[in-house]
């Protein structure tokens, strides 16, 4: 049995360790600049008694927003140097979207961040504080939701386009093997360039991606620069163009996430605030009150139409049709769609099992899904793998490597939705499974990227903040008492 008091613990020091007086860090030397997603999860975790790192975290991130709505995917911070690809590298003032006074890449990563804002009010005791830290962030998100389903949706289908794989958030996960291939480019065309992550895992190449995989991800950027990082140039052109599983999955669970949000900004008081009850109720709105209310309106509808969009495309996108019924065998699984290829990309990945945190699953499809916890290609009761976790590709495939990247080893992020889901269909105990062992994990091997998946051995960042962040959620989350 774990000993969540010291789990805790151990996890709040990392996020203490790593915080920098403006942002947390992923992790020292590796990731030393602020992340997206990392950024999310964090807030999330700090959302549990550090209500005011949590807004400081969200809103340094949000301050780097492009003016096109997008989020970048790295805020840099320019006294470190220990990071390649750095700000200079990006030189987005190509772009007349970008920031000018911060450091940004010219990508973006998932959208979680309504989530985590979300949790920030509902875990704060200051809710008048975190409710005007919501009122002033709403306009923010919903930009970024909207450049996700406009710049990045074109076709208006509610699912994301990803032009580059660090956008997925899963580097070199093989669902880009097939994509990639055909992203091709000469010597010439690729700059002088040195890998620092190599240096920051002390020369574990084997745990990080390939060379190849590695200039491929380059020459994207270098493409980007190309066309100053133009939306509509680089979706018309860019050699990569994935309708990404993961990224639109996330997208539609923080859409509901800012339907919360407003329903709370709408509310006019919380019970905390019940003492002014009176005086609010009764007095007559002024105009800048009548405005914000009829601008929550616009909001919501055009929320719910995102979420309509979503919910009539996801499954012709993301579930093949020779797959009649999802879970009919083993390989009937939710896949990316290529855009380019016209075709889904048929890897059995973490990716695949995702559709369950978002709710859009009947039951039965969500039991099929649950069968795949036990099922020796994801690990399972035979022991086959060292703890109840999902790896982040089928254990029996190809290009299964236990310690690389994306390519095998178990990361938290991706068990902790999947946690989620098995909350929200009523899998309590195979949540539970999942929860468990993720703290053994953690506990066991240290607070890690991410572990192999058979023997548990931290691999990665070290003291890795979202990994602390999100083990301090599965541990406070009220849903796990509901
Ligand atoms: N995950 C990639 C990296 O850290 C891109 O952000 O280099």
């Amino acid at each position: 049995m774990t000993d969540l008091k010291k789990l805790l613990q151990k996890c709040e020091d990392v996020l203490d360790k790593n915080w920098n007086g403006s942002f947390t860090i992923p992790a020292a030397t590796l990731y030393p600049h602020q992340w997206s997603w990392d950024a999310a999860f964090i807030a999330l975790g700090n959302s549990y008694g550090k209500t005011d790192r949590a807004i400081q975290e969200i809103q340094f991130l949000f301050d780097a927003q492009w003016k096109n709505g997008m989020v970048p995917h790295i805020v840099f911070n320019e006294k470190e140097k220990t990071y390649f690809p750095a700000a200079d590298f990006y030189e987005i003032t190509r772009s007349p979207n970008a920031p000018t006074h911060i450091g940004t890449s010219g990508m973006t990563q998932p959208p979680v961040h309504a989530i985590s804002c979300y949790y920030i009010h509902h875990n704060s005791t200051d809710k008048s504080k975190t409710k005007t830290f919501l009122q002033n962030i709403l306009p923010k998100l919903v930009n970024f939701h909207r450049y996700l389903l406009t710049d990045r949706d074109p076709e208006e289908s509610g699912l994301v386009t990803i032009l580059h794989p660090w956008e997925s958030g899963e580097d070199d996960s093989p669902i880009w093997d097939l994509p990639l291939s055909k992203v091709t480019f000469t010597e010439s065309e690729l700059p002088v360039f040195k890998r620092l992550d190599i240096v920051a895992v002390e020369g574990a190449s084997e745990t990080i991606p390939s060379d190849e995989e590695y200039n491929k991800f380059i020459y994207m950027i270098e493409i980007m620069k190309k066309y100053n990082y133009d939306e509509k140039i680089m979706y018309e052109k860019m050699p990569f163009k994935i309708k990404d599983l993961l990224f639109s999955s996330i997208l539609y669970i923080a859409n509901k996430y800012l339907l919360k949000i407003i329903d709370i900004l709408e509310r006019p008081i919380d019970n905390l605030e019940k003492n002014n009850q009176e005086t609010k109720i009764n007095h007559d709105l002024n105009e800048e009150e009548e405005e914000t209310i009829t601008e929550y309106s616009k909001f919501k509808k055009e929320i719910m139409q995102w979420l309509a969009r979503t919910e009539r495309n996801y499954y012709r996108y993301f579930l093949p049709p020779y797959y009649s019924k999802m879970g009919r065998d083993e390989l009937s699984l939710f896949l990316d769609y290529d855009l380019i290829a016209n075709d889904w990309i048929k890897s059995k990945t973490v990716s695949s099992l995702m559709p369950l945190s978002t709710g859009l699953l009947l039951q039965d499809e969500a039991e099929t899904m649950v069968k795949w916890l036990r099922h020796s290609y994801h690990c399972g009761p035979g022991k086959y793998c060292h703890e109840p976790a999902l790896p982040s590709t089928g254990l029996q495939a190809e290009y299964f490597s236990p310690l690389t990247y994306w390519r095998g080893p178990v990361w938290i992020n991706m068990n902790w939705l999947f946690w989620l889901g098995l909350l929200e269909y009523g899998y309590k105990k195979e949540a539970e499974v999942i929860r468990e062992g993720i703290f053994e994990l953690v506990q066991r091997h240290g607070v890690r990227e991410y572990y192999d998946p058979f023997t548990g051995k931290g691999l990665g960042g070290k003291d890795f903040s979202w990994t602390a962040a999100l083990v301090i959620d599965m541990i406070q989350n009220p849903r796990n008492k509901e």
